[in-house]
C-alpha cells in the first residue's frame, strides 16, 4: 500500500505552536516504528483568511477530502471579530465538517489519574473516569435552514432551525452503539424530548436503532439538561453518550473541564469509508485557539499530540501505536511535567509547550 497521507492545517492562535510538536512527534513514529505519513500541510481559518481571503479555500477543501486524514489544531481570534458571519475563521473548520461529511464527533473525556487534583470536582468524583461523547456534527442547529437576521415588523429577529432527518440520527447512533460494543457497552442518549420536536424524533429513532440492531446495548435517555447536571454530580455512571450537535458542543466542554484541562482533550471527527476502506476523518483538539497566549509557548500541545493518537487508532488500523503514545503522555504526567494550564494547588515541573513534546518523546523513547 502506498504511503498514507496526512493533510495538516494548524490554523490560528496556540494552533501551530501545539502542531509544532505533533509533527516532531509524527516524526519519531517514522524514524522509530517506521510508520511513515506523506504530510502536507495547508492554511484553514483566519491564516487562509490573511492569505486568500477565504477561510478555506476551494483547493485545501479538495486536499481535504483527498487525504487519508486531516489533523487540524485549532481556529479563531479576535482580530477576526469583526468579519462578516460567512467568512470568519469557524466557517472554515464548519465546511470541512459538512463537505467531508464527518458526522460522528468522538470526543472522550478521559481523566488521567495524575490529574485527578487538578478537576473542579472531588478527585474522587472523576478519577478512573473515562466517557466517550459522540457529537452529532453536521446537522441540527448549526447547518439548518432557514437562518438569518431578519427584520419583521421593525424590529431585527435572529432565526436558526433545529432540524434532524431519521437517517442523520440513525446513522450517529450507529456510531454510538458500535462504539459501546468495544467498551463498557452502555449508551445514553441526550435530547430535549420534553420541548422539541426534533428531541421527540432523535428519542425515537435511537430507540429504534437499538431495538433492531444493538438489543444487548444497555441504552439509556435523558433530558440534556438533566444529562448535564448528571455530568457534574456523578460522571462515572456514563460510558458512550450520544447527543446532537448544539448539546454536544456544550456537554463536551462541561465533560472535559471534569478532567481538569480543556488542554488534554482530543476528538475525532469520523464519516463513511472511502474506497481504502478508511472513514472520512479529521482529528483536532478540543480547546480552542486561546489567542490570550498564542506564541508564547505556554500552550499545552497534548490535547493536539492524543488527536494525533486517535488518527493512528480509527484512520490507520495502529492501535498499539496509539496506546504506545498514550502511555507515553501517561509517563510524562505521572513525571510531574506541567503545561502552564495544568499548574494547580498540586504543584508539579512547569514546562513550556516544546518541553512537553520533548518530554513525550523522551517518554516515547524510553518505551521503546
Ligand atoms: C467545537 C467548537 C466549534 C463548534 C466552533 C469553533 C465552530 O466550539 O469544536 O466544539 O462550535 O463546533
Ligand atoms: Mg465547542
Amino acid at each position: 500500500m502506498s504511503t498514507p497521507s496526512l493533510l495538516i492545517l494548524p490554523g490560528d492562535g496556540i494552533g501551530p505552536e501545539v502542531m509544532t510538536e505533533v509533527r516532531r512527534i509524527i516524526d519519531w513514529f517514522g524514524k522509530r516504528r517506521a510508520i511513515a505519513f506523506d504530510v502536507s500541510e495547508d492554511l484553514v481559518g483566519g491564516a487562509a483568511w490573511d492569505a486568500h481571503g477565504t477561510p478555506l479555500s476551494d483547493a485545501t477543501m479538495a486536499r481535504a477530502q483527498a487525504a487519508d486524514a486531516v489533523l487540524l489544531g485549532a481556529v479563531g481570534g479576535p482580530k477576526y471579530d469583526d468579519l462578516d458571519f460567512s467568512v470568519k475563521p469557524e466557517r472554515g473548520l464548519l465546511r470541512l465538517r459538512k463537505e467531508m461529511d464527518l458526522y460522528a464527533n468522538l470526543r472522550p473525556a478521559v481523566c488521567f489519574d495524575a490529574l485527578a487534583d487538578f478537576s473542579s470536582l472531588k478527585a474522587e468524583v472523576v478519577s478512573g473516569l473515562d466517557i466517550m461523547i459522540v457529537r452529532e456534527l453536521t446537522s441540527g442547529v448549526y447547518f439548518g435552514e432557514p437562518r438569518g437576521i431578519f427584520t419583521e415588523n421593525n424590529e431585527r429577529v435572529g432565526l436558526n432551525t433545529q432540524r434532524y432527518s431519521e437517517s442523520e440520527i440513525a446513522r450517529v447512533a450507529r456510531s454510538a452503539f458500535e462504539l459501546a460494543l468495544r467498551r463498557s457497552n452502555k449508551v445514553c442518549s441526550m435530547e430535549k424530548a420534553n420541548v422539541m420536536e426534533s428531541g421527540v424524533l432523535w428519542r425515537q429513532v435511537v430507540q429504534e436503532v437499538h431495538d433492531a440492531e444493538y438489543p444487548d446495548v444497555e441504552l439509556s435517555h435523558m433530558y440534556a439538561d438533566a444529562g448535564a447536571m448528571q455530568l457534574t454530580r456523578w460522571p462515572r455512571q456514563f460510558d458512550v453518550i450520544v447527543t446532537d450537535n448544539l448539546f454536544g458542543d456544550l456537554l463536551s466542554d462541561l465533560a472535559a473541564m471534569l478532567t481538569g484541562s480543556l488542554g488534554m482533550l482530543p476528538s475525532a471527527s469520523l464519516g463513511a469509508p472511502m474506497a481504502n476502506g478508511r472513514p472520512k476523518a479529521l482529528y483536532e483538539p478540543v480547546h480552542g485557539s486561546a489567542p490570550d497566549i498564542a506564541g508564547q509557548g505556554k500552550a499545552n500541545p497534548i490535547a493536539c499530540i492524543l488527536s494525533f493518537a486517535m488518527a493512528l487508532r480509527y484512520s490507520f488500523d495502529l492501535g498499539a501505536e496509539a496506546d504506545r503514545l498514550e502511555a507515553a503522555v501517561q509517563q510524562v504526567l505521572a513525571d510531574g511535567l506541567r503545561t502552564a494550564d495544568l499548574l494547580g494547588p498540586a504543584g508539579g515541573t512547569p514546562v513550556s509547550t516544546r518541553g512537553m513534546g520533548d518530554a513525550v518523546i523522551a517518554a516515547l523513547d524510553a518505551g521503546l
